[in-house]
């Protein structure tokens, strides 16, 4: 892996995880595995590494797993649950739209394998604060990266102040 590209990329020390709350349930774990066929030797992305439960599933077949994931707290949560495969696992804070670069970066020539899982977490839901529940008052956020600038609530604002605007000229 070269040092520039080491340098942009956000890779992760192991940490503590959502420790007791459910973070997430991966579905259709034997369907995927089915289809992925991990072992030994075969290296696989995890492009929405989420809660990590189908990136469990991969490295106890014996592939090795380069999971990504844009949400911190997913980052945090697989962290804790795939630290006891050591090396086998390489987590990357990102957006899986530079698949390709995070691969070179791992230094990966090929890949047998890739998984995405599209959709939102079971935590994303849940956390009233992160703004994707149906259920519980939060703020209208619903940034998947914590890091991007705009929110919900800024690109609703943005875009009814532009609409309006446009529509006064247009409407006079
Ligand atoms: C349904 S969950 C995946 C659950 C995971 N397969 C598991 O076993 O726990 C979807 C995940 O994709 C992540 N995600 C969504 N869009 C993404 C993107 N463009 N790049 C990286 N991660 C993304 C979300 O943050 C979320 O953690």
């Amino acid at each position: 892996m070269s040092v520039e590209m080491l340098e942009e990329l956000e890779v992760v020390e192991m940490g503590e995880g959502f420790v007791g709350r459910k973070y997430h349930e991966a579905v259709m774990v034997e369907e995927v595995m089915d289809y992925l066929r991990p072992s030994e030797g075969k290296r696989i992305v995890d492009c929405t590494v989420g809660g990590g439960g189908h990136a469990k599933g991969l490295l106890r077949g014996g592939a090795e797993v380069l999971g990504i994931d844009r949400d911190g707290d997913a980052i945090e949560e697989a962290e804790r649950v795939l630290r006891e495969w050591g090396s086998r696992v390489r987590l990357v804070r990102e957006n899986f739209r530079r698949l390709e670069y995070v691969v070179k970066a791992a230094g990966w020539e090929y890949v047998d394998g890739v998984l995405m899982d599209l959709g939102v977490s079971l935590h994303q839901l849940e956390a009233a604060e992160r703004g994707f529940s149906y259920q519980r008052n939060g703020p209208l956020d619903m940034r998947m990266d914590c890091r991007e600038c705009l929110s919900a609530e800024d690109v609703i604002n943005s875009v009814f102040f532009v609409s309006m605007e446009k529509s006064l000229e247009l409407d006079g």
